[in-house]
């Protein structure tokens, strides 16, 4: 791992570009190690299938699954990490005219972006390899979560909380889940419509809806769209930077908290309902 003062001392202003470059190049090596990782991970599931019959099987799964791991938590996070860190004291430095702050700025963006992505691949292997998200419950009230996922978007969002919607949860977990949710709200909303988060307790159970107005899911995807790197329209593939996992990770996180999570798309409104029983059964 680089330190800020080694980052300082060896840092070329002049190897910017190539810096962007570089990172556009991981971009793509990330997008391609991704639908590979699909890949391997369907030919995993199935070999793990085939492994009741065979322990060797089971083993090979068990090392792609750490290999796997070992490359995205570790030999792909470094590299990037040293890329934002530059980026990140070219910005502090304050010697960047207008247009090149900006660029630093991408840069800083895009590596965010990335580890974004780097991370939901570790959930996926975790998850379709591991069975399912561990998570660590604890005393958790949600609407101190809807609040601070709420007030990281830039986009004005409504929330509305109706109740007790206090439990036994992984406080972490959930503001990832809401937190995909109300980005997709916010990234598939027609612009200028109002994306509305409400929270309520219903029993037993606390209940949270996230809604936005736009173009809907079709009916024939909806059933299938929390599997991994399914999307609602084809276009979306190319045209966003996105993996196609925050509903698969989010879907897999509910059902660790023995929850359930679904979507409804109907008269321009599309809306994500979780429910979730308190306590959460032991993890
Ligand atoms: N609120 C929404 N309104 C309309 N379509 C949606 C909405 N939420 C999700 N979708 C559709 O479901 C697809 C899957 O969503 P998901 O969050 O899993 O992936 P993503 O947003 O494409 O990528 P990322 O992995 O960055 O979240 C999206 O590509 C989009 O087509
Ligand atoms: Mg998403």
């Amino acid at each position: 791992m680089i330190t800020e003062q080694e980052q300082d001392a060896h840092y070329d202003p002049i190897a910017e570009q190539t810096m962007i470059a570089d990172l556009r190049e991981a971009n793509e090596k990330l997008i391609a190690a991704a639908i590979r990782a699909q890949e391997l991970a369907d030919e995993a599931a199935a070999a793990m299938q085939r492994a009741e019959e065979s322990e060797s099987e089971l083993r090979a799964v068990a090392e792609f699954r750490e290999m796997f791991i070992g490359i995205l938590g570790h030999d792909l996070r470094n590299p990037l990490m040293s890329i934002r860190m530059a980026a990140a004291l070219l910005l502090r430095r304050g010697q960047l005219d207008e247009q090149n702050a900006e660029t630093a700025a991408r840069i800083i963006r895009g590596g965010q972006r990335m580890s974004r992505m780097i991370t939901q691949l570790l959930d996926l292997t975790r998850a379709r390899l591991g069975g399912g998200l561990p998570i660590e419950p604890k005393p958790t009230d949600l609407r101190e979560v809807c609040r601070n996922v709420v007030e990281e978007f830039e986009a004005t969002i409504q929330l509305e909380v109706d109740g007790d919607v206090t439990g036994t949860w992984d406080e972490d977990r959930l503001a990832e889940v809401l937190s995909n949710l109300a980005g997709n709200a916010i990234e598939y909303a027609t612009p200028g419509t109002v994306v509305r988060v409400k929270a309520r307790a219903d029993g037993g159970e606390v209940v949270v809806e996230v809604s936005n107005q736009g173009d809907p899911i079709p009916p024939d995807v909806l059933p299938f769209i929390f599997e991994p790197f399914r999307r609602a329209r084809q276009r979306e593939k190319s045209a966003r930077g996105n993996l196609g996992l925050g509903l698969y990770i989010a879907h897999q996180i509910v059902l660790s908290h023995g929850g359930t999570l679904d979507a409804h798309s109907a008269d321009g409104t599309t809306a994500f309902v979780m429910r979730l029983p308190r306590p959460s059964p032991p993890a």
